[in-house]
């Protein structure tokens, strides 16, 4: 292959994630695009990994399936001579964690947003995420089939609430019951809404001039409005500027009916066009290239396989830059030791596939035996780690006590494990050399105590802890540290890096610790 087709495999690249708060419609968007690439013939192929009922046995009964065909997780099609991977991210609140992690591995997303509920917690917390990132955004309004929330308002709150400059790429005409179409402003057309689930060209009317007759005579009354909505989106918001929208500084907005595949054509069309193909990504020596001819890549998640017959773990790699070719020896960079993959895999829909080679923007999947935890990298020799994909600090904290002394070495490993995995972190008691175990949501130690059973045949149980939050710390002078480390001596732990870490018992606690020493900078996130 010569450099020239490497270059032009990595432009044809767009990878992704769909992210939204639960029931906005990501499953169904999710399905309709897979319906476009011609990756799937029919509807319900896409399986929803949302948890309806808050329990574990649900949530295990998901994962098991999911663990079958773990193929979901990316999937991967063509579309007009543009190859899209969709990374999977979990539906469940108490599993954003891998969500923000499997965002460190797209170049940018797509929010759905219901136009009925507007702007969600969850929304709002994973925009945040691509904001830190600046991954770029596009919003997609989903169920104009209902009534929801006035256009304007909806556009004011998303400002407001996640924090993006917006601009319609599209404009619903009418809603709910009344709802006529949507007028497409990146290419000048009026697409006519008609619920029957499969939108067709015929559907769609090229309009070069808004006051063309046709418009009144397809849309009676709503033309006028049409007119004077249109008037005002054009004097309130920005014009669309690609360079802006790559940045992460504009956000253009769609609106549409995932279930009537309405809207989503042109969702899909404008991405394509727009969307970042593969971009360099900062590491702690430098920034890589995708065009650079030497593999690099990094492990963004793990998936476990729940069946207990086979221990091995699915490692998923993000390729960052050069080709990545089956059965070549590959550095992984804190081993300090090379591996080969003699069966990696790739996902196209709901296919898992063994690979000869794959570029930039993809993601393979390798088998595991526990060498890989996430964060880590490969390259061809150079020795440096890929950044932005931290711990968050959790939210929930709960000591570990084994309850089987017969068992302790089971429950070491399977921690391990599970930590690996990303599933939970666990800290260490400076002190009392306790276990504790931190979650963002209660669902997770469920299912930390299942697995340590069900596949390592460890048992354990919790006890309370009331922690507030888990901070780094950084301090240019080591003796500051020092005197901080005596002094909080009940409340430091150490995290899976031996790292100091500062468990604080309230925001009050918190506060008294910073004002005591101002010289020590205290970190939510495990990177700074
Ligand atoms: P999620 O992955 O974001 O959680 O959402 P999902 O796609 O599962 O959609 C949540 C619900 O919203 C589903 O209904 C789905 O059919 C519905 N939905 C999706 N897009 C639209 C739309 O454009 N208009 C309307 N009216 N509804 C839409 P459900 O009753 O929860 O599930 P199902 O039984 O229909 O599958």
């Amino acid at each position: 292959m010569t450099e020239k087709q490497r270059l032009k495999e990595i432009r044809r690249r767009r990878t992704f994630a769909i992210i939204s708060h639960p029931d906005a419609g990501k499953t169904t968007l999710t399905e309709k695009l897979l319906l476009f690439g011609g990756a799937i013939r029919e509807a319900g192929a896409v399986k929803s990994n949302k948890i309806n009922r808050n329990t574990m046995s649900d949530f295990m009964e998901i994962e098991r399936q999911r663990g079958i065909s773990v193929a979901t997780s990316v999937m991967g099609f063509e579309y007009n001579g543009i190859k899209i991977n969709i990374l999977d991210t979990p539906g469940h609140k108490d599993f954003a964690e891998d969500t923000y992690r499997t965002l460190s591995a797209v170049d940018s997303a797509i929010i759905v947003i219901d136009v009925a509920k507007g702007v969600e917690e969850q929304t709002e917390k994973l925009v945040g995420v691509c904001r830190m990132r600046n991954i770029p955004v596009i919003v997609f309004i989903n169920k104009l089939d209902r009534m929801g929330l006035d256009a304007v308002e909806l556009l004011d709150e998303i400002e407001a609430k996640l924090d993006l400059k917006v601009t319609p790429l599209s404009w619903p005409v009418g809603m709910g019951p009344s709802f006529k179409g949507v007028f497409n402003i990146f290419e000048q057309k009026l697409a006519l809404f008609n619920p029957h689930g499969q939108q067709s060209e015929d559907d769609t009317v090229v309009i070069r001039d808004l006051d063309d007759p046709q418009l009144n005579r397809l849309l009676d009354s709503s033309a006028e409005t049409l007119r004077e909505e249109l008037a005002l989106v054009r004097g309130v918001y920005p014009d669309f500027n690609v360079e802006d929208y790559r940045k992460g500084e504009l956000s253009p907005v769609f609106y549409g009916s995932a279930i009537n595949n309405f809207g989503v054509k042109e969702l899909l069309d404008c991405f394509i066009q727009i969307a970042p193909s593969p971009i360099a990504r900062e590491t702690d020596i430098r920034v890589v290239e995708p065009g650079e001819e030497a593999f690099t890549g990094f492990i963004f998640k793990i998936h476990a396989n729940i069946d207990p017959n086979h221990r091995t773990r699915i490692a998923f790699i993000r390729i960052c830059s050069g080709k990545f070719e089956r059965g070549k020896p590959y550095y992984h960079t804190r081993l300090d030791r090379e591996f080969r993959f003699s069966g990696p895999t790739s996902f196209m829909a709901n296919k898992k596939e063994v690979i000869d080679e794959a570029f930039p923007g993809d993601v393979v999947g390798v088998n595991d035996n526990g060498n890989f935890k996430i964060g880590d990298t490969l390259t061809e020799g150079e020795s440096m780690r890929f950044k932005g994909i931290p711990n968050f600090s959790p939210e929930q904290f709960r000591y570990l006590e084994n309850t089987d002394s017969m068992k302790h070495k089971q429950l070491a490993k399977g921690l391990e494990q599970l930590m690996d995995e990303g599933v939970a972190q666990l800290f260490v008691s400076q002190q009392s050399n306790r276990r504790i175990i931190g979650t963002v949501g209660a669902l997770q130690f469920d299912v930390i105590q299942y697995r340590l059973e069900h596949e390592y045949g460890a048992s354990c149980r919790y006890e309370p802890l009331n922690l507030y939050k888990a901070c780094w710390m950084t301090c240019p002078d080591e003796k500051i540290l020092k005197e901080f480390r005596l002094r909080k001596a009940r409340y430091m732990a150490l995290d899976k890096y031996k790292r100091d870490v500062f468990m604080a018992e309230s925001p009050w606690a918190l506060n008294r610790a910073m004002e005591e020493f101002p010289d020590i900078k205290f970190h939510f996130t495990s990177e700074f």
